[in-house]
């Protein structure tokens, strides 16, 4: 298992197919939330970003905490060992397997994302439990059935998965029809699944999102798409949401004031595939 805290990079320097002249999602991100994997556009970004909205780091440790809580939700109450989880990220602390086999070594756990940054940090995801697996795929969200399949090589697709889509859905815009992309992998998973998204919102705080969502879209090639809470709950159609529903990430279970405390601006749910 890695310890807690970033995880230190796998090798010097970026790889060499890595584009680090523009800002990416995934380096701004790891910005935000203290790490290394971070070049001077990504900086950049990442403070203009809390310059518009100046709680946007501790927003993204808000997302990051209902990622955990969620995990542990999916392992101890609804007894989910199996998790797809895309838009992985580059690892911080309290990756999805470290979160699950803490609960029960025989998780299973898939991550999945298209940045070549995170591929080079993959070597830090496949640690596990004996008795449970993790797997690495480098795939695009969109490409569901090449997800599924080589997915198929570490997850039992007979049994209860949990598809993770913690803070990636903002990177799809409307054209490539996220719903349509969701539910294509719920579809693909046994009645009985679970689906887990949290999702920036356009319509919490919305002077300081909006400035914070046009500043990043200045300053990135690939364009965010925040979304109100009514277009993230279309995400869930047909499923059933679990309590307290779609709500505010810190408002998901918390387990303390801390988390309630927390200004993520952020839509989140998990829901249960009936
Ligand atoms: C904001 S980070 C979220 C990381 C992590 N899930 C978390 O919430 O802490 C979004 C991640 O999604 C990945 N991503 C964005 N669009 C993607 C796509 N179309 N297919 C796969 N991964 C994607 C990015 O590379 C990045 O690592």
């Amino acid at each position: 298992m890695t310890g807690s805290g970033p995880v230190p990079a796998d090798r010097e320097g970026p790889p060499p197919d890595i584009d680090i002249s523009v800002a990416h999602v995934a380096r701004v991100y790891d910005y935000w939330l203290g790490g290394k994997t971070n070049f001077t556009p990504d900086q950049v970004a990442a403070r203009a970003a809390m310059r518009a909205a100046p709680h946007v780091a501790e927003g993204v440790r808000g997302n990051r905490a209902f990622l955990a809580r969620a995990v542990r939700y999916l392992v101890s109450q609804a007894g989910v060992r199996q998790f797809l989880d895309i838009g992985t990220g580059i690892p911080a602390a309290d990756n999805t397997h470290e979160v699950a086999q803490a609960m029960a070594r025989e998780c299973r756990v898939v991550y999945v994302d298209n940045d070549p940054i995170v591929l080079s940090h993959a070597r830090a995801l496949l640690t596990s439990e004996p008795g449970g697996a993790t797997a690495y795929l480098d795939q695009d969200l969109r490409n569901v059935a090449e997800i599924i399949q080589a997915a198929a090589g570490t997850l039992d697709f007979a049994r209860p998965v949990a598809v993770m889509l913690i803070g990636i859905l903002h990177c799809v815009p409307d054209e490539d029809d996220p719903a349509g992309i969701v539910e294509r992998l719920m579809s693909a998973v046994p009645p009985g699944s679970y689906l887990a998204i949290s999702h920036p919102a356009s319509d919490i705080n919305s002077p300081g999102v909006r400035r914070l969502a046009s500043r990043l879209n200045e300053l990135m090639p690939a364009k965010l798409r925040f979304r109100s809470r009514a277009e993230v709950a279309r995400f869930f159609d047909g499923l059933e949401l679990v309590e307290p529903g779609l709500v505010r990430a810190p408002e998901w279970r918390p387990d303390s004031d801390a988390d309630l405390g927390n200004p993520a601006a952020v839509w989140a749910g998990v829901a249960r595939k009936p």
